[in-house]
């Protein structure tokens, strides 16, 4: 056994089966603890509202936190994102255009202030609009010259995001900067904003039983022996995964 990168989303991912988590917990922290073992939490959430989940769940202290779909990283315990991250996502990225495009679409529903961020235009959107509104959206903000990327979850979020930000691209900055190779890196996730992770393919990567149509699908049409289908939902299809890929015993 020996230290891995461990990569998590939050909602219905880590958190969902209140026993499976406090035994991922136990797992987990005894790895830190014996081989320095490093758990990341990947979510959509902003702060605020990962602190509000915070108070609700008992989620052990990651060692970092990538929040707001990838835009932020925050090191340790520090409430300020990382600066050499942020400077990176600013390539071709105007959010007030953005803002003042989506705006054009009767079907976006903006998001609580809480959950709009310097690189993160967050809104809500049904999921039968939701084909056509995203074509639509896409084409759009390509014409107007935005190298912008659309990311829909769970048939009512939609995220837009600059084009090199999501949690895929967070994960990988963080391997490079913990110099944690592939073989040593797990992702685990449930929707379509985790679908970067896996795509990124620089991981192992564990899918929970319970996921979402957008990343089942994905999953089906693109096999791949780095990636695991588990059948136990949220945390206890992590620790099935684990065990998979020799993670834990
Ligand atoms: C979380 C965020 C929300 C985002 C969603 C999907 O629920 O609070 O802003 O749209 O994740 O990424
Ligand atoms: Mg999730």
């Amino acid at each position: 056994m020996a230290k891995f990168l461990f990569v998590t989303d939050l909602d219905n991912t880590l958190v969902g089966d209140d026993d499976a988590l406090e035994q991922l917990n136990q797992q987990l922290l005894q790895h830190r603890e014996e081989h320095g073992t490093v758990i990341v939490y990947a979510t959509g959430r902003s702060l605020p509202l990962f602190e509000e989940l915070r108070s609700e769940k008992p989620l052990i202290e990651p060692d970092l936190r990538v929040l707001a779909v990838g835009t932020e990283i925050y090191r340790q315990d520090g409430d300020t994102p990382d600066p050499t991250w942020a400077s990176q996502l600013n390539h071709r990225w105007d959010r007030e255009k953005v803002r003042a495009i989506a705006a054009q679409f009767n079907d976006l529903t903006p998001q609580p202030q809480s959950e709009q961020g310097p690189f993160k235009a967050s809104y809500f959107l049904e999921e039968a609009a939701s084909k056509e509104v995203l074509a639509c959206l896409e084409a759009e903000l390509k014409d107007q010259g935005l190298d912008a990327q659309l990311v829909y979850s769970s048939g009512h979020d939609l995220d837009i995001l600059p084009k090199r930000a999501n949690k895929g691209a967070a994960v990988a900055f963080l391997q490079q900067s913990l110099q944690i190779p592939k073989e040593r890196t797990v992702v685990c996730g449930d929707s379509g904003n985790d679908l970067s992770m896996f795509q990124a393919n620089h991981s192992r990567g564990i899918i929970v039983g319970n996921a979402q149509p957008e990343l089942l699908n994905w999953h089906h049409e693109n096999p791949s022996g780095d990636r695991y289908l588990a059948q136990s939902h949220c945390a206890g299809g992590i620790l099935e995964g684990l065990k998979h890929f020799g993670f834990i015993s």
